[in-house]
């Protein structure tokens, strides 16, 4: 039940620490070690390759989720949308692992997908909110998101789950390998939990960078660099489907080859800049559209670097979890811009909690 809440959407957002202190219960022991089911952890250290299947919200967690595989468990990660895939399927390598994220776990894309690799014979994992899914079922192998039932039609909380859970199985994996990690994931995880609660806390500053920002336009970009790239695609998504603002996330440097022809007057540009290897070259791009009469908007992290003029400055949180942090602002963004826009925040037009058809 929503209780006090207006909508479930906002509900979702809030539970979002309450999901990682969860992950935490159920993926750690004492002393700060991952446990995971030693036969998954197996399989992961088996693979050359790990192929991760979703779509949507899902496949944007899934981006998020190979860079911390290839980073922590230094294993190959390909993450593909299911329906191009299930199509268009490229070489596979010789030891193929399927990852399929699923918040429903009823996708009909990623199942046509499931069902295809395991004719081939290849190990098959899903990671799922909903045990007892069709995709729970049908894999080899399976792993819960823990973030209880998600109501709102926009994916929020089963995001966030999505990401923690690869950095357990990325975390395990290495350990596993007896890898020398500089990353003390529980502790990190609780670090960026807190900073989730921070965010959460900033409700109405969120609400009053929608207004500034999202009133009257009917277009926005969302531009970032690495990790923060992924965060776009998921921040554009968000806003998309729930405010009706069409609106596109872009790898900071890749605009000025197109799509900075759109940027007028006002055009509404958020960036985020919370990776301090890429942190210049993210703020030239703000300088660039800037320039060419963008209002933008720079959402940055504590301990960066110098932040004195941005709006938006999340609590310091490890590199590799920056996306945690990063998700509530944009999901409230997002939110606020549909209530605005008087949008059926919970249900946004022509979509559907679950896609069950290919
Ligand atoms: C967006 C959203 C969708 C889903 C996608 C996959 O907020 O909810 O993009 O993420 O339809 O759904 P699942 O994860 O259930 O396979």
């Amino acid at each position: 039940e929503k209780g006090a809440y207006a909508h479930y959407m906002l509900k979702e957002i809030d539970e979002q620490p309450a999901v990682m202190r969860r992950l935490l219960q159920e993926y750690s022991g004492k002393d700060g070690v991952v446990t995971l089911d030693p036969t998954i952890t197996k399989a992961v250290n088996a693979a050359d390759r790990i192929y991760i299947i979703a779509c949507g919200t899902s496949y944007h967690a899934g981006l998020v989720g190979k860079h911390l595989l290839e980073t922590i468990a230094g294993i190959p990660t390909e993450v593909h949308i299911s329906s191009e895939f299930s199509y268009n399927m490229p070489l596979l390598s010789k030891k193929p692992l399927f990852v399929f994220i699923s918040q429903s776990g009823e996708t009909a894309d990623s199942r046509a997908v499931l069902v295809k690799v395991k004719k081939l014979g290849h190990p098959t994992l899903t990671m799922t909110n909903v045990e007892g899914s069709t995709l729970y079922r049908e894999a080899d192998y399976k792993m819960l998101l823990f973030a209880g039932p998600e109501i709102a039609v926009a994916s929020t909380k089963a995001y966030t789950a999505m990401i923690a859970v690869f950095a357990f199985i990325a975390v395990a994996s290495a350990q596993k390998k007896g890898t020398k990690l500089d990353l003390d994931l529980v502790h990190e995880m609780s670090i960026a939990a807190q900073g989730m609660e921070q965010m959460i806390d900033e409700k109405a500053l969120l609400k009053e960078v929608a207004r500034d920002y999202l009133s009257i336009t009917r277009n926005a970009f969302y531009i970032g660099r690495g990790l923060d790239y992924y965060v776009c695609m998921e921040a554009s998504l968000k806003l998309k489907e729930v405010s009706y603002i069409q609106a596109e996330g872009f790898a900071g440097g890749e605009l000025k080859h197109g799509t900075i022809a759109l940027i007028e007057d006002g055009t509404p540009v958020f960036a985020f800049a919370t990776q301090k290897n890429v942190n210049n070259n993210i703020r030239s791009n703000v300088q660039e559209v800037a320039a060419r009469g963008a209002h933008t908007c720079i959402i940055s992290m504590d301990g960066v670097t110098n932040h004195a003029d941005d709006r938006i400055v999340l609590p310091n949180v490890h590199p590799a979890l920056t996306p945690l942090v990063c998700a509530v602002p944009l999901q409230l963004i997002a939110y606020y811009a549909a209530l605005q826009n008087e949008c059926d925040v919970d249900k946004p037009r022509n979509l559907a909690k679950s896609v069950t058809v290919e």
